[in-house]
């Protein structure tokens, strides 16, 4: 197997622009773009991402899986639970997933990806980056306003100082193997394992839709091609592929 390249940079604006940059001009399967901090880190939905020096892990995996386009949502959930696996292993800590692919310790968020895709030209030519934001060596001082109290990182839940560069290459090599398992058609396999830390399952939430409606209801958990299904409080089943979804702390 061929070298994977690392693109190191001490600050970009985004790792997932500088990967799709990458990807425009022929970057490879497996490269990958890694930043110390990030001036623009971009969440979901629009939102930002806090990317200070030292304390966390931001990175961008360039793909060029062998996928119908059908199947490139799946990419997502597959990473999420690749990512969610892999700190496991790292931390000895349970983690679970909040659709589509926050990873969650203990009720808080410790990271966050956004996979972007790129559909334009030849089958061949098509690509996605993905995003991981974790959590790493934050303290309870770093996370602002917004995010304190519903955040944690890997020091606060293991009381270990991390040193990131050393992180890099497994996370990647974890995140590529599930994504190959993906393209031998294992989604069936890869959604049990997600359903197994599904944080939402049979809990309230509200589900604000991609037109700003706001629904309240309760999670069925996901169908097979990976959306997540509401029940609304008039009993209506919602098929969910997008918008911003949040638990109400309450069983
Ligand atoms: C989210 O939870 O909303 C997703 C956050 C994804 C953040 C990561 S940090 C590395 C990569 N570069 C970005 O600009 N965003 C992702």
């Amino acid at each position: 197997m061929s070298v994977r390249k690392i693109h190191f940079y001490k600050v970009v604006d985004s790792t997932n622009r500088k990967a799709y940059e990458l990807a425009v001009k022929g970057g490879a399967h497996g490269e990958l773009v890694w930043a110390l901090s990030q001036t623009e880190g971009r969440g979901r939905l629009g939102k930002s991402w806090q990317s200070p020096i030292g304390t966390g892990l931001y990175l961008s995996i360039l793909v060029r899986p062998k996928l119908n386009i059908e199947n490139y949502s799946k990419i997502t959930m597959t990473a999420g639970l690749a990512v969610a696996k892999w700190i496991e292993k790292l931390c000895g800590v349970k983690t679970e997933l909040k659709w589509p692919n926050d990873i969650y310790i203990k009720g808080k968020k410790c990271c966050g990806i956004l996979s972007e895709g790129s559909f334009t030209g030849e089958e061949s030519d098509y690509f996605a980056v993905i995003g991981i934001g974790i959590n790493v060596n934050s303290t309870l001082e770093d996370f602002n306003e917004e995010v304190v109290g519903r955040a944690t990182s890997l020091h606060l839940e293991t009381g270990l100082e991390f040193d990131l560069e050393s992180l890099i290459e497994p996370l990647r090599d974890a995140v590529l193997k599930k994504i190959s398992h993906l393209e031998q058609n294992k989604f069936t396999e890869i959604l049990q394992e997600w359903e197994k830390k599904d944080f939402l399952k049979g809990r309230r939430l509200t589900w604000v839709t991609a037109g700003g409606e706001i629904i309240q209801g309760r999670s069925r958990g996901v169908d097979s091609s990976g959306q997540l299904l509401v029940k609304d409080d008039n009993g209506k089943i919602h098929e969910v592929i997008s918008g911003d979804v949040n638990a109400i702390l309450k069983k």
